[in-house]
C-alpha cells in the first residue's frame, strides 16, 4: 500500500455509495477518514469527523480541503436523477460538473488525488458492453453532464481516477430506495409493474463498488475503470430474479418496451460494462445479480 495515501476525504458521505465507502473503508482499512455531505449531520457514526459541505460553494471548497489537507478525495457527490436533468439542467450541471471543477482548483495546490465517479451513461447504448477504451457519446444530459467531469479530470493535469459503473443497488439511512427494493414494494403491495425488456446491463452492489474503490485507492492506480456488478442481463430478467429471490408472484410484472415509458430522459439500451482491466490488475470480482439480490435480502433483515 502507498504510504503517502493517508487521510481521505469523502465527499457525498450520506449517500448510497458514500455510505457504503465509509462503512467498507472503516472496516478494511487503516485510512483516516474525514466524512463530508451536504446535510448538517453525518448519517452515520463511526466516530470519524464530519464536516458539513455544499461542492457546488467554490470558495468553501477550497477553504475546507486547504483545511482539511487530505491525500485523495473522494467524490460521491452527484446530481443523480436522471429524467429531472433533463428539465434542471442548470442544477445538474452545477453539481455534476462544476463543483468537479470546483474540487478541481482547490486540490491542485496541493497534489490531492481524486476518484470520482461516472456511469454508463456516458454513452449511447448501440454497442455495448464497454470497455474503458470506448468512445462515449452520450444521449442525456445526465450523460452529458457526466461526460463533462470525466473531461474536466482528464484534462485537469492533476492525480485522478474515474470509475464508471451502473444501476447502484444497496442500502443505507436515509437513501432513495432503489429499482430492487422499489419493485419489491410494489408487488408486496399487489400494484402491477411495467419493466423493460429491452434496457440491457450490469447492476452493482454499492459494497461491491465500494470494494473496488478501496482496492483502486491501496494499489495508487489512475485513469478511468470500469467497476460494475458480475452479469449484464435485460431490466426484465433483473425484475424476474427479485421476485425468485424475495418470493413474489411474477405476474404483476408486465414486459413492456422502453418507448412506452415516455421518460423526458432517452436510455442506453444495449449498454453494460465489462470489468476485465480490474479483475486483471487487482483480482476485482463482483457478486451477479442473482448473488447480489441473495446479499441484499440479508442487508433488509428479511
Ligand atoms: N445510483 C446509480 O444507479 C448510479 C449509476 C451510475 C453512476 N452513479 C454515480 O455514482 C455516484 C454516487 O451515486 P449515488 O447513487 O450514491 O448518489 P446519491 O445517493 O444521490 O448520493 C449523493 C450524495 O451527495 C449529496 N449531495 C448532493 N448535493 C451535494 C452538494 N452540493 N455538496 C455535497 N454533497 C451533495 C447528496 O445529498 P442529498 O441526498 O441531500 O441531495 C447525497 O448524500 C455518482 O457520481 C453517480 O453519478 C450512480
Amino acid at each position: 500500500m502507498n504510504k503517502i495515501l493517508k487521510k481521505i476525504l469523502i465527499i457525498g458521505s450520506n449517500g448510497l455509495l458514500g455510505q457504503a465507502i465509509v462503512t467498507l473503508f472503516t472496516r478494511e482499512s487503516d485510512f483516516n477518514l474525514i466524512l463530508s455531505s451536504i446535510e448538517e449531520e453525518s448519517f452515520l457514526s463511526y466516530g470519524q469527523e464530519y464536516v458539513q459541505l455544499d461542492i457546488t460553494k467554490k470558495d468553501d471548497v477550497k477553504e475546507i480541503v486547504k483545511h482539511l489537507s487530505p491525500n485523495v478525495i473522494i467524490n460521491c457527490a452527484a446530481y443523480t436523477a436522471v429524467d429531472k436533468c433533463e428539465t434542471e439542467r442548470e442544477l445538474c450541471w452545477k453539481l455534476n460538473v462544476d463543483a468537479v471543477k470546483n474540487l478541481i482548483i482547490a486540490s491542485r495546490p496541493y497534489g490531492i488525488k481524486i476518484v470520482h465517479y461516472s456511469t454508463d451513461y456516458v454513452f449511447d447504448g448501440v454497442n455495448g458492453p464497454y470497455t474503458e477504451e470506448a468512445i462515449p457519446n452520450p444521449i442525456s444530459f445526465y450523460g452529458r453532464s457526466k461526460l463533462a467531469s470525466e473531461n474536466a479530470l482528464i484534462t485537469s493535469g492533476i492525480d485522478y481516477v474515474i470509475i464508471r459503473t451502473m444501476v447502484l443497488v444497496g442500502t443505507g439511512k436515509n437513501v432513495k430506495p432503489n429499482f430492487a427494493e422499489w419493485l419489491i414494494n410494489k408487488i408486496k403491495n399487489n400494484e402491477s409493474v411495467n419493466i423493460v425488456d429491452d434496457q440491457i446491463g450490469n447492476t452493482t452492489m454499492a459494497d461491491d463498488l465500494a470494494y473496488g474503490t478501496l482496492k483502486i485507492v491501496e494499489k495508487d492506480c489512475k485513469g478511468i475503470y470500469n467497476i460494475a456488478g458480475g452479469d449484464i442481463i435485460s431490466r426484465l430478467e433483473y425484475a424476474y430474479k427479485v421476485c425468485e429471490v424475495f418470493n413474489l408472484n411474477k405476474k404483476f410484472i408486465t414486459p413492456i418496451k422502453t418507448n412506452q415509458l415516455n421518460q423526458p430522459a432517452p436510455r442506453p439500451f444495449n449498454s453494460g460494462l465489462i470489468t476485465h482491466k480490474a479483475e486483471a490488475e487487482f483480482g476485482f470480482k463482483a457478486m451477479d445479480s442473482l448473488e447480489g439480490l441473495r446479499y441484499l435480502k440479508v442487508q433488509l433483515g428479511y
